[in-house]
């Protein structure tokens, strides 16, 4: 199960119905995405990516980005899949996306998420701030993170 290619590809609404499983995995007192979520940010245009083995998608990530600055929305790795490099092909897309247009990305992470914290601070990013009681309806507070236009 853990051995194929991984591959990126762009995300499709025909992945939703996955995307929302591993959600209600990941992320069950956290509110979530629902389908509509996921459909609603694709349609917006922003820029998402699923990884894929074999087929199945075993994680996504999406940014929203405007001529100024770029939020990364989600980035999640299916748990089987977790500890095995495809976290940070994920993020390491979207950064260069982030670069190719040259501007800041934000990011707000569990202050408790430890491996998420390590991975962001390895691309570049620094905490910059604390959010209390962001996430709901667990109430965790988050840490705002952020990587300077063009930093590598
Ligand atoms: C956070 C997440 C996306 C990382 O993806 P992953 O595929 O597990 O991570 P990778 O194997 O690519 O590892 C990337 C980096 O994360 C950090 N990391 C991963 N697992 C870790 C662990 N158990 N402890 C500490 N750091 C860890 C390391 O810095 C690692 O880089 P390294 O291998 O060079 O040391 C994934 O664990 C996940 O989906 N978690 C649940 C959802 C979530 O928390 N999303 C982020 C919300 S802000």
């Amino acid at each position: 199960m853990t051995t194929g290619t991984v591959t990126l590809a762009p995300l499709q609404h025909a992945d939703v119905p996955k995307c929302h499983e591993i959600e209600l995995d990941l992320f069950p007192g956290e509110d979530p995405w629902s389908e509509t979520a996921f459909h609603s940010e694709l349609d917006r245009g922003n820029y998402y990516k699923g990884a894929y083995c074999d087929g199945e998608l075993i994680g996504y990530a999406g940014l929203a980005a405007s001529a100024y600055e770029a939020s990364v929305h989600t980035i999640a790795v299916a748990r089987p899949w977790q500890g095995k490099g495809v976290g940070k092909l994920l993020l390491r897309d979207l950064l260069a996306r982030v670069d190719e247009i040259n501007v800041p990305v934000f990011l707000e992470v569990r202050t408790d998420n430890e491996p998420a914290i390590a991975m962001y601070l390895a691309h570049g990013f620094e905490r910059l701030g604390l959010r209390r009681r962001y996430y709901q309806p667990s109430g965790a507070d988050a840490y705002t993170m952020g990587r300077p236009a063009h930093s590598v």
